[in-house]
């Protein structure tokens, strides 16, 4: 009889752990990472089951815009193509849109950079500037009331985002006057360039990697951390050990409130999540990213250089890494009270689809436009004359 009872537990526990590595490989085929799954099974719960987001009352919702990760597009799917918020457009080359809490209202839910006046908040304002400056906005607008501020967020795999930005600065943009407040004073005001003049001429990625103050640098991580409460100097917040764990709790702890993040790299998930996250839907889907010229760019870096890219942002690697285990906790809670989302196929006459002459220009990395060009091409060349009388 004794031997019988062992033999049983024997299986029971064979049975056991074969449901546990059945249990782990379905969840690795949804993209979870698994070590850390017990920890952060809350959250979800925690913040969803008492959103009911109602634009028809005194909710507002605010978008955090972190360069290069998708984020003027998300802005543009804000303001056109809603299909019940309420949003009116005027005609305009560039969205210019003012989203009201009813057909009737004269009060506004939805702060984005496309409403008026533009970036209401000042140029890519991080999550803390943000806010303190949205309930400002909207009470100097509306009034004082008993308002809820929420806010939203993109998030984009690390490497790839920064190369984007060094991309970006190579064609000659900057967010020179970003609006990042630290300790009551510009962000970048308190910090020293990266080079000489009005732009960065012959940048190359390893000058890029050389600056200590680039704010490019596990940007997703400070900018949905709060500076202010740690340092405002660029360098010491990217060298200091204790500074960047700060940093970085910070971070995870903002990923874990904030009502809504997507994710680039999933955007027909990031789709479902709002919507049911909101109570609102999108007219349009969101559309795969088109990352064809990125990669290509990115195939042809020298793998050491990618390595010291890694490097520079491991705490942003660390951040995308929960936040992806998070977004798609997000994204089963939704899938277990709404059922699988039916995706569909964005129709060829997208207005979110990129354009040829676009992804031409893009691959090239060149600006925009053709006068955006001309403007670059002068910017260079007063700027080498400047550099010329100096020496
Ligand atoms: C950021 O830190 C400052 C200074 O401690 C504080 O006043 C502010 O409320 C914080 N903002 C957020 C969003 O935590």
């Amino acid at each position: 009889m004794a031997r019988f009872k062992v033999i049983v537990i024997f299986l029971s526990f064979l049975v056991i752990i074969w449901l546990g590595y059945v249990y782990i490989y379905s969840n690795e085929k949804f993209g979870y990472l698994v070590s850390s799954t017990s920890s952060s099974n809350t959250y979800s719960s925690k913040i969803y089951q008492k959103l009911n987001f109602d634009i028809s009352k005194n909710d507002v919702f605010s978008f955090v815009h972190i360069q290069k990760t998708g984020g003027t597009t998300m802005e543009k799917h804000l303001v056109i193509n809603l299909k019940n918020g309420n949003c009116k457009c005027e005609q305009s080359k560039k969205p210019s849109c003012m989203c009201y809490r009813s057909v009737e209202s004269k009060e506004i839910w939805l702060v984005c950079r496309y409403i008026q006046p533009k970036w209401p908040c000042g140029l890519h304002p991080d999550y803390a500037s943000l806010a303190t400056c949205t309930p400002d906005f909207i009470r100097k607008k509306h009034g004082q009331k008993n308002y809820r501020f929420l806010y939203g967020t993109l998030l984009r795999e690390p490497v790839d985002r920064y190369l984007s930005e060094f991309r970006h600065r190579q064609r000659g943009a900057s967010w020179e006057g970003s609006a990042i407040n630290c300790k009551g004073k510009s962000f970048e005001g308190q910090n020293p360039r990266c080079y000489d003049g009005e732009i960065w001429l012959d940048l190359t990625l390893e000058k890029f990697l050389a600056c200590p103050h680039n704010l490019a640098a596990n940007r997703q991580t400070w900018m949905l951390s709060n500076v202010s409460d740690i340092s405002c100097s660029v360098k010491s917040l990217m060298t200091k050990v204790n500074y960047q764990q700060r940093l970085l709790s910070r971070a995870k702890q903002t990923i874990s409130e904030i009502a809504f993040f997507g994710l680039l790299e999933y955007p027909r998930e990031s789709q479902f999540v709002f919507e049911k996250t909101f109570g609102l839907e999108f007219d349009e889907p969101f559309q795969l990213w088109d990352t064809g010229f990125a990669k290509v760019y990115i195939d042809g870096v020298n793998k050491e250089l990618i390595e010291k890219v890694k490097k520079k942002n491991s705490l942003d690697a660390e951040l995308y890494k929960f936040a992806k285990l998070v977004f798609f906790e997000r994204y089963h809670y939704f899938v277990t009270l709404y059922g699988h989302p039916k995706f569909r196929a964005p129709s060829s006459e997208s207005r979110f689809t990129l354009k040829d002459k676009k992804k031409r220009r893009l691959k090239e990395n060149l600006p925009k436009s053709k006068a955006k060009q001309e403007t670059l091409k002068r910017r260079i060349k007063a700027e080498r004359a400047r550099q010329a009388e100096e020496n």
